[in-house]
C-alpha cells in the first residue's frame, strides 16, 4: 500500500514558531513530527506521498536531505485545498486502498494491524478512533454492531458528541472516496465527504496506549513525553559534559557541556546551551543559545532564538530569532 500523508496546513495554533517553520518539521523527541508520523507506517509500505502547501519548499527539502526508509514524493498546492482537495490533488498512482495520515499526531497505533481489519472487512474505509474524555475539539463517531460508524460529527459541543471515539487522524480508503472530493476548491475531507461515505461501509479501528494531537504548544511538548517515555526519542541521558535526569534527544551539532537538564528536552541542530543553564520539558530549535545560568522551562524556541543570561522563559512559545 502507498500513503498520502497530509502535510498542507498552515499551523496557525503554534505561531510565531510556525511562520518559519511548517509544524511537521519541529523536532520533538529527537526528530521532526513528521518523521514520527512516518515511522508508524508498515515495513512494507511502497511510497509516501506528502501532499504539501505552507512552506513545500522547505518540506521537499528536508525530506530530500533526510531520507526514510520509503520512496517519498512530495505534491504541491498552490493554495490550500483543505484536507480534502490536498489528498485529491497528491492522489495520482496512489494505491488501492490507501493509508491517509494527518502530520501531526503521536500514538502507539498499530497500522499493520488495522490494514488486516480493514482488509477483512468489505468496507471502503477505516478510520483509527481513539477514546478521550474531551472530544470538543475533534470529529466524534457514533459506533454500532461491529464498530460500524454510523455517524461522523466534527467538533461538535459535548451534549451533541455521539461518543468518546474521535477521529485519530489515521485511516484507510478505498481509491474510490477521491472521486467523492469536488476539484477546483478547498474541501475538507473530515465535515463535507465523510458523513456521505458511511453509507457505503466505514469502520472504526480503536486504538490502545498513546495517541496525542500535536496541533498547540501544550499539545506538542505532551507529544514529546509521550515519545520519550515510549523510548522513541533516542538512548536518552544528557549530553556529553551536561548534568541532569534527561531524557534529552541532542541533535548533531548541539553543545552542553557544563549545562543541567530536567526531563523531555530535544535540542537542536547546532544549539548551544551553557554552562550553568538549565532546560526541562523544552523543545530547543536549530541554533538556539541560551546563555549561562538562563533556564528554559516547558516552552518552545524557534530556530535561533536567543536566551540571556540569567533569563527565565517558562511556558513561552518564541518564534525565530527572537531575543529574550
Ligand atoms: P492549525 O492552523 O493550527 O489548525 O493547524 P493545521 O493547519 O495543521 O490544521 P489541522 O491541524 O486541522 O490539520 C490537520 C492535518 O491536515 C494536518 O496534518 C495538516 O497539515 C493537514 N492540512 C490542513 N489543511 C491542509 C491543506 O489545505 N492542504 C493539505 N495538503 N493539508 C492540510
Amino acid at each position: 500500500m502507498k500513503a498520502i500523508v497530509l502535510v498542507g496546513g498552515f499551523g496557525t495554533r503554534l505561531r510565531p514558531v510556525t511562520y518559519a517553520v511548517p509544524k511537521q518539521l519541529i523536532p520533538i523527541a529527537g526528530k521532526p513530527l513528521l518523521y514520527h508520523v512516518l515511522d508508524l507506517l508498515p515495513p512494507e509500505t511502497e511510497e509516501v506521498v506528502l501532499a504539501t502547501g505552507y512552506k513545500a519548499d522547505l518540506l521537499d527539502a528536508y525530506v530530500r536531505a533526510h531520507p526514510v526508509r520509503w520512496p517519498v514524493r512530495t505534491v504541491p498546492e498552490a493554495e490550500p485545498l483543505g484536507t480534502g482537495g490536498g489528498m485529491r490533488n497528491a492522489s495520482a498512482g496512489i494505491s488501492d486502498p490507501f493509508f491517509l495520515l494527518n502530520s501531526d499526531v503521536v500514538a502507539s497505533a498499530d497500522l499493520t494491524a488495522m490494514r488486516a481489519a480493514h482488509l477483512a472487512r468489505t468496507g471502503i474505509g477505516t478510520m483509527a478512533l481513539y477514546e478521550v474524555a474531551d472530544t470538543k475539539p475533534f470529529g466524534v463517531a457514533a459506533l454500532a454492531a461491529g464498530d460500524r460508524i454510523t455517524a461522523f460529527v466534527e467538533k461538535p459541543d459535548a451534549k451533541d458528541a455521539p461518543s468518546h471515539w474521535i477521529n485519530a487522524g489515521l485511516a484507510i480508503w478505498s481509491r474510490s472516496v477521491i472521486d467523492e472530493v469536488p476539484g477546483g476548491r478547498a474541501v475538507s475531507f473530515e465535515s463535507e465527504i465523510v458523513p456521505g461515505l458511511l453509507a457505503r461501509g466505514v469502520y472504526g479501528f480503536r486504538l490502545t496506549g498513546y495517541w496525542d494531537d500535536a496541533g498547540t504548544p501544550e499539545r506538542l511538548l505532551r507529544c514529546q513525553r509521550l515519545l520519550f517515555d515510549d523510548h522513541r526519542g533516542g538512548a536518552g541521558g544528557v549530553p556529553k559534559g551536561a548534568f541532569g535526569s534527561g531524557p534529552v534527544a541532542a541533535m548533531t551539532g548541539a553543545r552542553a557541556a557544563g549545562a543541567s537538564f530536567g526531563r523531555y528536552v530535544t535540542l537542536g541542530f547546532d544549539s548551544v546551551i551553557e554552562p550553568g543553564a538549565h532546560v526541562e520539558d523544552s523543545v530547543l530549535m536549530d541554533g538556539v543559545r541560551v546563555d549561562r545560568d538562563a533556564s528554559v522551562l516547558g516552552s518552545i524556541l524557534g530556530p535561533r532564538v536567543r536566551v540571556r543570561p540569567g533569563r527565565e522563559v517558562r511556558g513561552q512559545t518564541l518564534g525565530e530569532g527572537a531575543e529574550v
